[in-house]
């Protein structure tokens, strides 16, 4: 039975870098799987890893494209070390002004794909494997101009603590990593919108170090991987503080950026 490591969201980024931290740490893994929709990203990622690589081109919003997943997982019958579900994007804006087919493929990727993923690699892993689930700072309040993807990073980790209480005895851990801005195509996306996250250059983190951090806590079996003290502290700060209390805040900052750069014209 192969050994593998499945990881979605691997052509960039946090995903990429997992994919290239995992096949220099776990060199006993017969093959790992990288999924996302650009082939040729995931080609290039194939060239600096010397483990045997599957890629899997699919789009994760797509029921029928998980579905297809399912199946090569039932043919091939691997044993799974890991599943790092790392797909994902957010979109910044206001809800009413945003497009309605984005903030659906927002939930379809962050929280169905991510769901189904799990609940179907379980099947295939044994006492020592891992899921890593990528959840965010945003895991642990609501985020002004970005409500649906901290909604969606909520989930993650909510369904994430829970699985991880009910697939323990089975020796399968759930580690959720949750980091602050990282420096990725992450937020060129998530502007994409022509709204500005002003809060993206606080705190920027590398995508090796987040990795480095989450792999660390993973092999110490912890429940939650965050990296950096400063991110620590906001968590700290969000079950301190009423959440009503924080949205106001980040409205005032808004307010006064936004007066600040009127002033700078
Ligand atoms: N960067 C940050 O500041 C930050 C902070 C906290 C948490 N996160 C989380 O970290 C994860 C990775 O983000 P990143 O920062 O590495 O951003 P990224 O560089 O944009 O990577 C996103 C990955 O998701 C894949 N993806 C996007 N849409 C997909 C779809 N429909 N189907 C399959 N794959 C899809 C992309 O591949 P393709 O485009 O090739 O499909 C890419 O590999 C996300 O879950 C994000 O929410 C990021």
């Amino acid at each position: 039975m192969k050994k593998i490591a499945l990881i979605t969201g691997a052509s960039s980024g946090i995903g990429k870098e997992f994919a290239l931290q995992i096949s220099k740490c776990y060199q006993k893994l017969d093959e790992i799987w990288l999924i996302a929709r650009r082939k040729e990203r995931l080609i290039q990622v194939e060239e600096e890893i010397s483990i045997p690589i599957k890629i899997i081109e699919s789009d994760l919003t797509k029921q029928e494209e998980i579905q297809s997943i399912k199946e090569l997982l039932y043919k091939e019958q691997p044993q799974i070390r890991f599943l790092v579900n790392c797909a994902g994007f957010g979109k910044v804006g206001e809800v009413t002004r945003m497009k309605e087919e984005e903030q659906l493929d927002m939930i379809r990727l962050n929280c169905i794909a991510l769901t189904f993923l799990s609940k179907e690699c379980i099947k295939y892993m044994k006492s020592g494997s891992h899921i890593v689930n990528m959840g965010s700072i945003a895991s642990f309040f609501p985020v002004l101009h970005f409500a649906v993807y901290a909604a969606t990073k909520a989930y993650v980790l909510s369904f994430s603590r829970a699985l991880r209480s009910e697939i323990k005895r089975r020796g399968i851990s759930v580690t959720t990593v949750c980091p602050g801005p990282v420096n990725t195509d992450f937020f060129h996306i998530a502007e994409k919108t022509g709204y500005q996250a002003w809060y993206k250059d606080c705190f920027l983190a590398q995508p090796q170090k987040v990795v480095e951090k989450a792999l660390d806590d993973i092999k110490k079996g912890r429940e939650l991987s965050i990296y950096r003290g400063e991110i620590r502290t906001l968590r700290v700060f969000a079950k301190l503080f009423p959440h009503r209390f924080i949205l106001w805040g980040m409205e005032w900052i808004e307010n006064f950026s936004k007066r600040k750069n009127q002033n700078n014209l």
